[in-house]
């Protein structure tokens, strides 16, 4: 079994088309042996994994502490490290993450700043996977999102995807921004409201690596020629005061009409979780993917730690 070649996990550029083919068919073991064998059972017998919570989650931290309790590890966790964690006292990021280095074998952090997992890795004796750093990324999100859309396109040559809602404060579509740009012949069309547009660092990212992108304002039309539209949240958190929140959330839905329009083969997905931008009557359309992708988190986590923390 091939090991990663860094120790940390903080960014999905991190992962070229190599290592992202390494992750998925892993993750496709992981799959198959939860449906099967279990023969990975006790894979990581003796690990422990410190799940340190500064903001709020129920997919990724859930589907981490699944994933190492299914290879047989441990967890210690706080889900509320802001409130029950020493940061309530006003103990830095730097010493909480030393302390945690000498009690278990991985971290799994999610905060509220970006730039805060490279911080941690900075001075962390055991590795540190980003799960997702304020408006900065969300690397394993973007994996499982990847590993989704080659699921749904599996001998793809070009494909067609379409972002919608929060681009500007969304981790999410940043991350997977990044790694669309490991694949040849993909266009990206941006579909977002006038005050959460994609930033220029991920324009300027995406030009610089040849990946076509233009941005649009109606999503009725963009819905009918895109291979995938992955959705966003508005995320009220983390706007500012001045800007348009109601506005901005209620400017892009995702219609039963307007899915009615997609291409056949096409894919919904989310990273959720959602408000209103997909109303619940889409989740019976068999395009609706964001449950199997939410799933799919759970064996991309596995093939991570396992990948991070096997010794054999
Ligand atoms: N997609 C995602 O990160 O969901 P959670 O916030 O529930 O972890």
């Amino acid at each position: 079994m091939p090991t990663l070649p860094w120790k940390h996990v903080i960014e999905s550029q991190q992962f070229d088309r190599k290592l992202l083919e390494v992750v998925f068919r892993v993750a496709d073991q992981m799959k198959a042996d939860l449906a099967g064998e279990r023969k990975y059972a006790k894979a990581l017998d003796g690990k422990i994994m410190a799940s340190l919570f500064y903001e709020s989650s129920t997919r990724t931290r859930f589907s981490f502490e699944s994933a190492i309790l299914r290879l047989g590890g441990s967890v210690i966790t706080t889900e509320n490290a802001r409130e029950f964690s020493s940061a309530a006292k006003g103990e830095s990021l730097a010493d909480s993450i030393k302390i945690i280095g000498g009690y278990a074998d991985v971290i799994v952090m999610r905060h509220n700043e970006a730039g805060s997992a490279v911080r941690a890795a900075e001075v962390s004796s055991i590795p540190i996977i980003n799960a997702g750093d304020g408006a900065g990324q969300h690397p394993t999100q973007a994996l499982l999102d990847m590993y989704t859309i080659v699921d749904a396109f599996p001998d793809f040559t070009s494909l067609k995807v379409a972002m919608v809602g929060d681009l500007r404060y969304g981790r999410t579509v940043r991350s997977l921004s990044y790694l669309l740009t490991k694949y040849e012949n993909i266009e990206i069309i941006f579909v977002a409201p006038s005050v959460c547009k994609m930033e220029m660092d991920i324009k300027e990212y995406l030009d610089k690596n040849k990946v076509s992108w233009r941005e649009e304002t109606d999503l009725a039309q963009v819905a009918k020629e895109v291979d995938c539209i992955y959705m966003t949240r508005v995320q009220k958190e983390r706007f500012h005061s001045s800007d348009d929140y109601e506005g901005a959330a209620s400017k892009y839905i995702l219609t039963k009409e307007i899915v009615a329009g997609m291409k056949k083969e096409a894919i919904i997905m989310h990273p959720l979780p959602r408000v209103d931008e997909i109303p619940t009557e889409v989740d019976e359309d068999p395009r609706a993917m964001y449950f199997e992708q939410a799933l799919n988190g759970l064996y991309i986590r596995m093939a991570l730690l396992y990948l991070l923390l096997n010794n054999d």
